[in-house]
């Protein structure tokens, strides 16, 4: 690989790969490629794309997320999260290259009382998980130089994401009612796209060594636990500025109360020891994370 490699990010407009452009925009060339450039439901596109453009690292950050969608468009879901990283793994084994790829906790069926480790078994309750299990699968059976990282509760200061949506409401309702029910680790797009830069670069720079050694799922979130009620409750606390003073009253309820078509888990919160122990890179404290992207708010509403 040259001083300068390609990097090929796939899923751009996403909230993960507009943090991607971010955090690797000096780490090489990057060809950023949206929806409307690549369509993952073309499996000969993709690898068409990928054949093309020669990339030195893939990020892929695309993925079918509509989880209540998913349960109606399970094959659709299938296409773009499972054979679409499918093909990606054999272009990136076949070129050398290295295929960064994201999953998520909804791998889990939540039943676990403590953090899931790497080697429970997955047991999905929902279409969408299932599909991301089947890509994780994928390009485990591919195998070649990749890294998947499944994070969890993913916002940030782009698209459509929980954070966004309760600042929306917020400004709309004096009280709303969320799930207590649910626990979790929010992560936020910029902690997970600079840890992400930390991992590539370190092992590519051959510090962890020989890829073989490095290849592998990891759980990658930031570091603690909440349920969506308490996240809710703590982006009021510190969106007073960005509400004008405003302060909806946040009411727990089950979620047996917001009745879904997609069911989710109970406990989903991940553990990253494998992550720290192999490459010595922890994310922040959910907390932390929220102000970090909070004060992005803030100032980018300032400009
Ligand atoms: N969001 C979460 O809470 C969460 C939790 C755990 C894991 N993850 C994983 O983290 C990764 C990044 O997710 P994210 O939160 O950044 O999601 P996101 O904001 O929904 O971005 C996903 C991107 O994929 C694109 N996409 C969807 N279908 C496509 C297709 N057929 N061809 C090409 N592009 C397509 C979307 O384009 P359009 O905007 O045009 O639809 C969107 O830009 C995904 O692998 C996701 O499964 C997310």
């Amino acid at each position: 690989m040259s001083n300068r490699p390609r990097i090929l990010i796939v899923g751009s407009a996403g909230q993960v790969g507009r943090e991607l452009q971010r955090s690797f925009s000096d780490a090489g060339e990057i060809v950023a490629c949206d929806r409307k450039s690549l369509d993952l439901a073309a499996p000969d596109q993709v690898r068409e794309t990928l054949r093309g453009a020669a990339p030195d690292i893939i990020l892929n950050a695309a993925a079918y997320t509509a989880v209540d969608r998913a349960e109606t468009e399970p094959d659709a879901a299938m296409a773009v999260n499972a054979t679409a990283p499918g093909v990606m793994a054999e272009e990136a084994l076949r070129a050398g290259a290295l295929l960064v790829h994201y999953s998520t906790d909804y791998v889990f069926d939540g039943k676990k009382s403590g953090p899931w480790v790497e080697t429970d078994s997955p047991n999905p309750l929902n279409a969408y998980g299932a599909s991301k299990l089947a890509g994780e699968q994928a390009i485990q059976r591919v195998g070649g130089k990749y890294l998947i990282f499944r994070t969890s509760w993913v916002y940030g200061p782009h698209s459509n994401n929980f954070l966004r949506t309760m600042l929306r409401l917020g400004r709309e309702r004096d009280s709303l009612k969320i799930v207590d029910d649910q626990f979790g680790a929010p992560t936020s797009s910029i902690e997970l796209a600079n840890a992400t830069r930390t991992v590539v670069d370190g092992a590519l720079a051959g510090q962890f060594g020989a890829a073989d050694t490095w290849s592998g799922l990891y759980h990658m979130t930031c570091s603690g636990r909440v349920s969506w009620c308490g996240f809710a409750q703590a982006i009021f606390a510190r969106a007073q500025a960005h509400l004008d003073g405003r302060k909806p009253e946040v009411n727990p309820i089950p979620s047996s109360e917001y009745p879904v078509p997609a069911m989710r888990p109970n406990n989903s919160v991940l553990s990253n020891e494998k992550l720290f122990a192999r490459f010595g890179v922890r994310l922040s404290p959910w907390e932390s994370a929220l102000n970090e992207v909070m004060s992005k708010l803030e100032k980018d509403s300032a400009k």
